[in-house]
This record gives structure tokens, C-alpha cells and sequence, in this order.
């Protein structure tokens, strides 16, 4: 028996608020609510299906291989969930679509397909979650999370990352925004989107170059 969608929405809230209830790096249960907010903002000047939007913002890290110990738990949790849902094969396709394209690893890999609506919508959202003030607070949570420094001058931002060498090798968090967060401002999908990362991208740089000024004892 297919669940209604407001039902479906609701299970999906509440599966990722028990799962994620013990994150401290960053990709906790406000961090799905922010994403989830934004997607449906961004949803609407792209036309996209807001069902299909919050559906995927709500469970786009369920199966991410960084947060789960063991990946393919993580895909059965997902596939478990949506079973339960009684969606049909062409929407949960692209729930589905959505939460497997969305990480910004993968796309280091040049995936060129054309995107849906919903993807750009969910992937803008969690882009902009990364970027900004808490993007900030994030990096330097995920960074601790994983006992990674703060920052060393000895240790230069990466370059020509792909999928593999950005998740493996040492870095710092401060090397993070060189190497990811400085970036997004410029790989996002939608014109809301843009106007939304300029302030906060700025607010970024502001951080990097007083944090830089305070490392030195000065400021
Ligand atoms: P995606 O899932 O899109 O590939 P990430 O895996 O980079 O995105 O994770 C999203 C967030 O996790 C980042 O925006 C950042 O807050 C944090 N994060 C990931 N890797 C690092 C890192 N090496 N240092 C600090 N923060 C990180
Ligand atoms: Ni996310």
C-alpha cells in the first residue's frame, strides 16, 4: 500500500533524525533540515517536483560511504526505507538518481549527464550548507571528527584533485576551503543558488585571511 506523501516525508524526517542523532562532524539532523529548507527554495524557479526535492534532500547522505562504516549497510538502510515507502518504480528512480549523483566527489570524475531538476536543487542546497558561516563551523567539525589539524603552513592545499585523492592523502581543514569550499560558488547549478553563495562566500575569505592574521600572533 502506497504511504501518502506528506506520510512518506514524515518517515523520512524521522529515519534520518534517529540515524544521524549521534554526528558531531557536521552532517547531523540540522544540517538535513537546512538542506531540505533550501532545495525546496531553490525547487520552485527550476520546476522542480517538491515531493521528489525533499525526499532526496531529507535522505541524500543516508548511503555516503565517508559517514557509514560499512557503505553497503548504508545502500540497504536506503533501499529499506524506500521499500517501506510504496513509491512508484518511476519516482523512487529519481529519488534515487538524485541521492547517488549528488556528492561533489563523484563529480570530480567528470560526470557529464544532463542533471534533473531535483538534483541541481538538492546539490545547490547542500553545496551552499558547506559554504558560508556554517560552512565554516562544518569543515572545522568534520576536520576534528576525523583528527585532522586545524591547519600547517608546511602542508599545501592540493591540487587537480579527482574522486580518489580528495577523499584519501592528509590535508587540514583550513586547506579544505582551497581545495572545496572556494570552489562551489563556482559549480553551482542554479541563478537563486549564486545569488545566495555570494555573501556567503565572501564571508568565507574574510575568515581565512583574520584566521591567517590571528595564526600569526597579530590582529
Ligand atoms: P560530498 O559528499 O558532496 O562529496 P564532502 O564529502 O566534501 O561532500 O562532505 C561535505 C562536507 O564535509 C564539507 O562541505 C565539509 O564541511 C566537510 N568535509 C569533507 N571533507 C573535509 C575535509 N577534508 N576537511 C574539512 N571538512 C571536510
Ligand atoms: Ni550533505
Amino acid at each position: 500500500m502506497p504511504l501518502a506523501d506528506a506520510e512518506s516525508l514524515s518517515r523520512a524526517e524521522a529515519f534520518v533524525r534517529a540515524r544521524c542523532a549521534h554526528d558531531s562532524g557536521g552532517h547531523d539532523f540540522h544540517h538535513l533540515r537546512r538542506v531540505c529548507a533550501l532545495a525546496l527554495r531553490l525547487a520552485k524557479p527550476l520546476g522542480a517536483d517538491p515531493f521528489v526535492t525533499a525526499m532526496a534532500a531529507w535522505l541524500h547522505d543516508v548511503a555516503d560511504p565517508k559517514l557509514n562504516a560499512d557503505p553497503q549497510a548504508g545502500r540497504r538502510a536506503l533501499e529499506g526505507f524506500l521499500d517501506g515507502c510504496g513509491l512508484s518504480a518511476e519516482r523512487r528512480a529519481r529519488i534515487e538518481e538524485v541521492v547517488e549523483r549528488v556528492s561533489f566527489g563523484k563529480e570530480l570524475d567528470g560526470d557529464a549527464r544532463p542533471k534533473s531538476p531535483e538534483l541541481m536543487a538538492v546539490q545547490d542546497a547542500d553545496r551552499l550548507d558547506a559554504i558560508g558561516a556554517l560552512g565554516i563551523a562544518r569543515a572545522f567539525a568534520y576536520g576534528g571528527s576525523k583528527g585532522q589539524s586545524m591547519h600547517d603552513p608546511d602542508l599545501p592545499p592540493r591540487r587537480d584533485l579527482d574522486h580518489g585523492s580528495y577523499r584519501t592523502g592528509k590535508s587540514t581543514s583550513v586547506n579544505h576551503f582551497h581545495e572545496k569550499l572556494l570552489t562551489l560558488k563556482g559549480r553551482l547549478n542554479s541563478e537563486a543558488a549564486r545569488a545566495v553563495a555570494e555573501e556567503r562566500h565572501r564571508f568565507m575569505e574574510a575568515f581565512l585571511e583574520r584566521f591567517l592574521t590571528e595564526w600569526e600572533g597579530n590582529g
